[in-house]
């Protein structure tokens, strides 16, 4: 609105001006005598109603201008705001673009609320699922510049990998603003922080009862993996035989080559045995019934991946199975076959390496639940440090566990197995042996530094030097849970 006054105002005055200049041009033209050598007007003549009205006019203009001035100025915040606001709008859809691009959701989950990555252990060589964080309440535990260090730098020796250029990367510095822009503005509220907090904790207490059967599963899948490894080579022949089977009759075989050297080229055979198709499918007669039976046989052989192999073909109906045309069917049959070959090829052209490995991942796995340094002593840590309370000592340990425990447990996130002793640290400093009563003199100096997380060259405590690492915990769990773990922690008996 108030640059059309201006361009209006602009306009009028363009023209008072081009009026004025025309005139004098024309006045001018006309004199015999310069104006300055002869007499002008008397000043009644001058002062007349037209001197009035030009003056009426230049009044006018001058309050317009009095007044279109402010608006104009008044307007040009709002604009100049609406503009960030655009800007701000473009990165936030760039860093969506970014997120998407690099699939941050295949890790930290699906709206970034949290997930799981798959991650083979440098020392077993065990495939786990290591937990992804939240993203959309990672402004409540870091800052911006503490969330751009991880997003550039990534977390060595886990499966978060650096995006940024200057840790060999491929975002560059604008993209990884534009992320961060993105994930400000995808951040929940506190009160879903503090419920996800709390979910995390119930999950870990949960997980206190169920890590023996955790590790057990882990040591049947590595197992079965041995087995696989074992059967690999004999597998490996039988899925050939079938494979090849179907592929002979479901593909057509190269023009011109004879293999069984009767004289008659294999495509030649191959149409002549295959011709008749009357339910049009597609498939020849023959083929159907043909096909039906190497996949039964191969569903038969046992080969586990195959259990689900047998299909009955029906020469009258071209959709057998009721979902597909049965050509369609039979291709997607042999497409799972010739996958198991490649599987099995690359078992079988890689035994010794991968079996080895495997055996290696088994013995690290049984001597960790020969150890079961994840197991608790809840009782043991009452007694110890809360009066015999079983509960509190239970939440203390789940608050940990849930929250603490993937940065100060070494080898946590790999697993119930793979942990070391509670409070071993890894990426934070070990918190075992009653470190924190070091490290803190009062309780209440280690629930400040608790609250606000670390910052980078600040020192903390006794002698902590901040990275900015460590995150805030303030804005996500109660005073009452900070207290519990606080006390677990200065506690002497940790599991
Ligand atoms: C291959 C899986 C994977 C991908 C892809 C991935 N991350 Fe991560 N990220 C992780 C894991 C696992 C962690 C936690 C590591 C740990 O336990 O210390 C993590 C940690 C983080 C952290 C630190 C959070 C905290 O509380 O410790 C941030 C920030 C982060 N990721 C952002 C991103 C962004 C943004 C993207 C996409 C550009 C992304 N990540 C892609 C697996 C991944
Ligand atoms: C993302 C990883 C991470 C998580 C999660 C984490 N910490 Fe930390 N913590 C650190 C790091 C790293 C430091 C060292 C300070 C730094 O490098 O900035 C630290 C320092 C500490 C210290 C001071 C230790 C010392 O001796 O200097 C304590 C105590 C502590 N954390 C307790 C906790 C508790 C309790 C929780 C859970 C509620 C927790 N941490 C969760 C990474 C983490």
């Amino acid at each position: 609105m108030s640059s059309m006054v201006i361009v209006v105002a602009a306009l009028v005055a363009i023209g008072w001006l081009a009026f004025l200049v025309a005139n004098g041009m024309r006045g001018r033209s006309q004199d015999a005598v310069a104006p300055n050598l002869s007499l002008y007007k008397t000043d009644d003549e001058l002062e007349n109603r037209r001197l009035d009205r030009v003056l009426g006019v230049a009044v006018i203009l001058s309050a317009f201008l009095a007044v279109s001035l402010p608006v104009y100025y008044l307007g040009e915040r709002n604009r100049q705001a609406s503009f960030e606001v655009e800007f701000e709008d473009v990165a936030i859809e760039r860093g969506q673009y970014h997120v998407a691009e690099f699939a941050c959701a295949g890790c930290h989950g699906e709206g970034l609320v949290g997930g799981v990555a798959s991650y083979v252990d440098a020392r077993s060589g065990v495939a786990v699922s290591w937990a992804a964080p939240s993203l959309n309440d990672i402004f409540l535990r870091y800052d911006r510049d503490e969330v751009r260090f991880w997003l550039v730098y990534g977390r060595a020796n886990s499966p978060m990998p650096a995006w940024g250029a200057a840790g060999n990367g491929p975002m560059n510095d604008a993209q990884i603003e534009e992320t961060l822009d993105y994930l400000e503005s995808i951040q929940v509220g506190q009160a879903d922080a503090v419920a996800r907090a709390d979910a995390q904790i119930t999950a870990a207490i949960a997980g206190l009862e169920t890590a023996d059967a955790s590790v057990t599963s882990s040591i049947q899948a590595q197992e079965e993996l041995i087995t696989f490894y074992d059967n690999a080579p004999p597998n490996r022949d039988l899925v050939k035989q079938y494979t090849e089977l179907a592929e002979r009759v479901l593909e057509a075989p190269d023009e011109g080559v004879d293999a069984n050297n009767n004289g008659v080229d294999d495509l030649a055979e191959w149409e002549a045995s295959y011709k008749i198709d009357t339910d049009e499918d597609g498939l020849a007669d023959r083929a159907e019934e043909e096909l039906t039976q190497i996949f039964q046989a191969a569903q038969d052989s046992g080969y586990a991946p195959f259990s689900a192999l047998a299909v009955a073909f029906d020469p009258r109906n071209p959709d057998s199975t009721g979902l597909d045309n049965d050509n369609v069917v039979a291709h997607s049959k042999l497409g799972e076959m010739k996958q198991q070959l490649v599987t099995l090829d690359v078992a079988v052209d890689n035994l010794d390496r991968l079996r080895g490995q495997a055996a290696e991942g088994l013995a690290f796995l049984q001597a960790a639940a020969d150890k079961s340094l994840y197991s608790f002593d809840l009782q043991a840590i009452a007694d110890a440090t809360f009066g015999g309370d079983v509960d509190k000592a239970t939440r203390a340990v789940g608050i940990y566990q849930g929250l603490c425990a993937r940065c100060h447990t070494s080898g946590y996130s790999e697993g119930p197995a793979f942990a070391q002793e509670a409070g071993a640290g890894s990426l934070g400093p070990a918190l075992w042996d009653g470190r924190p009563n070091v490290q803190f003199l009062t309780a209440d100096d280690m629930k400040k530094f608790l609250s606000e997380g670390s910052q980078l060259g600040v020192g903390y405590g006794v002698n902590g030097i901040g990275r900015g690492y460590m995150p805030a915990f303030g804005m996500v769990l109660s005073e009452a849970d900070l207290d519990l773990v606080i006390q677990y922690l200065r506690g002497e008996v940790l599991r």
